[in-house]
């Protein structure tokens, strides 16, 4: 039996424990060495590295591919796809999400990774038929994993078999908060293996100190592939270790094709680099936060709500906030809580509890998920919310970027208006980051420098959409 190793270091491992701030020039020198270990799939690119990469790091993420691609002969290369959002936080059209993907694959990408907050499969459709139109070597359509009365196993096969009518290669099971239980893991991968029949690979942060028993039981019940960290950038709220999963495994006679040796040389490299960025890291985000088993709650999502009430010197509101929560969710449908979702149902909960009626007060990001403009949510939400929160507006049935104009030459045009000669690819740094990525395609970013104290720097900035200010984070996904 063999099972295929994705290591995760450089994409989802730092933007989970370093803000998403590896440099580029942090990861060349090793990559020669590591693409000789025998991992199947390195994951490098997208989530929330293209953003973070021009903003903050003055960096051109799609020179960072280039790059990579030119060092790693063997290993396949992978990145994370945010459906129709791409790498940004809102929904693109259509031209520009072809446009992406056929430059992603130009630029020498092996593997898209796609999925949708909502596990609204209609939000992935445009992507997934790109790569097949561009001949992506491997297609992997992703579950995100949450817990609800809704999100029964029969549901997440229901959604794997959407997937597989669009042709997908496998199936990623997404678990970005840390709540897939061993159990879970055993009779999720088991019925997706035998209902779905595609190879099935295992997405688990370490967040309530679950994931190494997770990914046991999962390779136990078939998996194919699983997510790893090399060890020094694994744990907390990342990944389990490369290292010790390939031990692991390799004694219960499963056969990874990894070479220890190898790795081991590359540990001697992340150890240095995580010293290096040790001003990145939040000393919290090392150890199992184990409040999401019992609040379901993801770890950021919990800061955030706690800066919150702290900013309206309303801490003691805390227990109300954390019984609304989940009210908040099941109004909203059950909607996964991970970015954006997260972020919407816990500024609601919070608004519902201070205000002392709830729905009194709506923000617009409620009001537009329960319009329809992040897609389908995962129950229906009732008429009465809908009138609450909608007052006479109808919300949408189509999928949300039928609504969209296609953007790719106007934005071109207006570069070239402003004398700006850039590439296609750089075209697709401004249709994706219409402020930073002008900034950035004029030379007016400077990289920041490294904080000097630890956690200085959270994963959360201000992004601005449409001429609004919106609060994202860089927490894991
Ligand atoms: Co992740």
């Amino acid at each position: 039996m063999s099972v295929k190793i994705v290591d995760l270091t450089l994409r989802d491992g730092h933007q989970s424990l370093f803000a998403t701030r590896m440099r580029t020039r942090d990861m060349l020198p090793i990559l020669e060495i590591f693409d000789n270990a025998g991992i199947y799939s390195f994951e490098v690119w997208g989530g929330a590295t293209f953003d973070v990469a021009h903003r903050f790091l003055n960096e051109n993420p799609w020179e960072r591919l280039r790059e990579i691609r030119k060092r790693v002969k063997n290993t396949q290369l992978q990145m994370l796809l945010r459906g129709q959002n791409l790498v940004g936080y809102r929904h693109y059209p259509d031209d520009v999400v072809e446009k992406f993907v056929k430059k992603t694959i130009e630029n020498g990408l092996d593997i898209f990774r796609i999925f949708d907050a909502l596990n609204d499969v209609r939000n992935l459709e445009t992507a997934i038929k790109s790569a097949k139109k561009y001949s992506a070597n491997h297609i992997q359509g992703s579950i995100c994993y949450t817990i609800s009365p809704v999100h029964t196993i029969e549901k997440y096969v229901e959604i794997a078999n959407e997937l597989a009518e669009l042709e997908v290669d496998s199936i990623c099971v997404k678990d970005m908060a840390g709540l897939l239980s061993p159990k879970m893991a055993y009779e999720l991968v088991r019925a997706l293996k035998k209902e779905v029949g595609l190879p099935v690979n295992v997405h688990s942060h370490y967040t309530s100190g679950m994931a190494s028993m997770s990914l046991l039981k999962a390779v136990e019940a078939g998996a194919d592939m699983v997510d790893t960290c090399m060890s020094p950038i694994s744990m907390g709220t990342s990944h389990p270790p490369t290292e010790s999963v390939v031990y692991a495994l390799s004694e219960l006679g499963y056969d990874t094709g990894v070479d220890l040796d190898i790795l081991l040389e590359v540990r001697e490299y992340f150890v240095k680099i995580r010293e290096k960025y040790a001003g990145y890291l939040n000393p919290l985000s090392t150890i199992p936060d184990t409040r999401v088993l019992v609040y379901q709650i993801p770890g950021g999502m919990f800061s955030n709500m706690i800066s919150q009430l702290q900013e309206q010197n309303a801490l003691d509101k805390l227990d109300e906030v954390l019984k609304e929560v989940p009210k908040v969710r099941e109004d909203l449908g059950y909607v996964p809580l991970v970015t954006p979702t997260s972020q919407i149902v816990g500024v609601q909960a919070v608004i519902n509890v201070l205000t002392g009626e709830r729905y009194k007060v709506v923000t617009k990001e409620t009001k537009d998920l329960v319009k329809g403009m992040y897609g389908r949510t995962p129950a229906p939400i009732s008429e009465e919310i809908k009138r609450k929160v909608l007052g006479d507006e109808e919300p949408i049935t189509v999928r949300p970027a039928d609504l969209l104009e296609p953007e790719f030459e106007k934005r071109k045009k207006e570069l070239e208006e402003m004398g700006l000669e850039v590439s296609e690819e750089e075209v697709l740094i401004y249709c994706l980051f219409p402020q930073t990525g002008l900034k950035f395609l004029k030379g007016e970013i400077k990289e920041e420098s490294f904080p000097s104290t630890a956690g200085e720097v959270s994963g959360e900035f201000e992004v601005e959409i449409d001429g609004k200010k919106y609060k994202v984070s860089v927490n894991p996904v």
